[in-house]
């Protein structure tokens, strides 16, 4: 039997997050959520979470907001966390295991096309999560038949990579080694939110209302010491990207010497901290 792109919309991505993607952030799962954990707060205290709501966690990967959720909801609330990543989502039940948090249901599945019991959430929440469908109007418009009426919706997604001291830079000491690779424009991506009409379209497109895009300026915590940063910078996103380009030996050991000097100049005694723009936006399924 064949499949086509309208069975399975998001293969490219679910073969990514299933692979060498999904691969790296089960490694650095710990590291990853300490350092994101300022996003995770901002989303929370956005959201406001009450106990006995059911929530549902698009692209909770390996769960640390479903697992905050499932607590501040409590034994009479449930959480949903959905994801396309089976190993991210192993560590998602081995947290659930070990943390003995017993209302929340981790499934595999596309967000884009699953089909959720309808009017089964109070909330839908995510960190990161919604900025890999192929259509995103399709996904949200998918998204709020799981909400009741009424029901809401909470997420943070990154602003443009220019609000991103954190990626600017140490991209910026790299382009002095290497080009950007060319990028698809408006592919799903790390920056696929980013732009604040486009997500206000889509949100109307898939008939939400009451939507706010709220700034937040983040403080990330990339590394206790300039190796931890220089380490964790080399492996996520836009770094790697860059890295990639540049051949291994003597080029590459210079761009990332390059770097460490950077970052050296971001060294507190909190460790190397860098700030960075995300978006809070929340919506509403409009009450019947
Ligand atoms: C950037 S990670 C964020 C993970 C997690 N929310 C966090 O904050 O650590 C994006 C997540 O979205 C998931 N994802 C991507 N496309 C998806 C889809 N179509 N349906 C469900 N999950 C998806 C990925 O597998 C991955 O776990």
């Amino acid at each position: 039997m064949t499949m086509d792109v309208n069975d399975n919309p998001n293969a490219a991505q679910s073969e990514n997050w299933n692979g060498d993607n999904g691969i790296r952030w089960v490694a650095s799962a710990d590291e990853r959520d300490r350092i994101l954990a300022p996003v995770a707060d901002a989303l929370f205290a956005a959201v406001a979470l009450t106990a006995g709501s059911r929530i549902l966690d698009v692209g909770c990967g390996c769960g640390v907001t479903s697992l905050r959720a499932a607590e501040l909801v409590g034994a009479n609330g449930s959480v949903t966390g959905i994801d396309i990543s089976e190993p991210m989502l192993g560590v998602a039940r081995a947290r659930a295991t070990a943390a003995g948090i017993s209302n929340v249901t981790f499934v595999k599945a596309d967000a884009q096309t699953y089909a959720f019991a309808p009017d089964s959430s109070d909330v839908v929440i995510s960190r990161f999560g919604t900025m890999f469908f192929a259509d995103l109007i399709a996904a949200f418009t998918n998204i709020r038949g799981a909400l009741a009426p009424g029901g809401r919706l909470a997420l943070a997604t990154w602003q443009p990579l220019i609000a991103n001291d954190w990626l600017m830079v140490p991209g910026a000491v790299l382009l002095n080694h290497t080009t950007m690779p060319e990028q698809p424009a408006n592919a799903p991506g790390m920056f696929a939110q980013s732009n604040p009409d486009l997500v206000q379209g889509v949100l109307d497109a898939a008939r939400y209302t009451d939507v706010t895009l709220t700034d937040a300026r983040v403080t990330f915590t990339v590394g206790a010491t300039v190796d931890d940063a220089v380490g964790y910078l080399g492996e996520a996103g836009p770094g790697r990207l860059l890295l990639e380009t540049i051949p291994e030996g003597p080029a590459r050991d210079a761009a990332i010497a390059d770097v460490r000097a950077e970052l050296a100049h971001h060294l507190t005694p909190a460790g190397v901290q860098l700030d960075g723009g995300i978006w809070l936006i929340t919506a509403r399924r409009a009450a019947r």
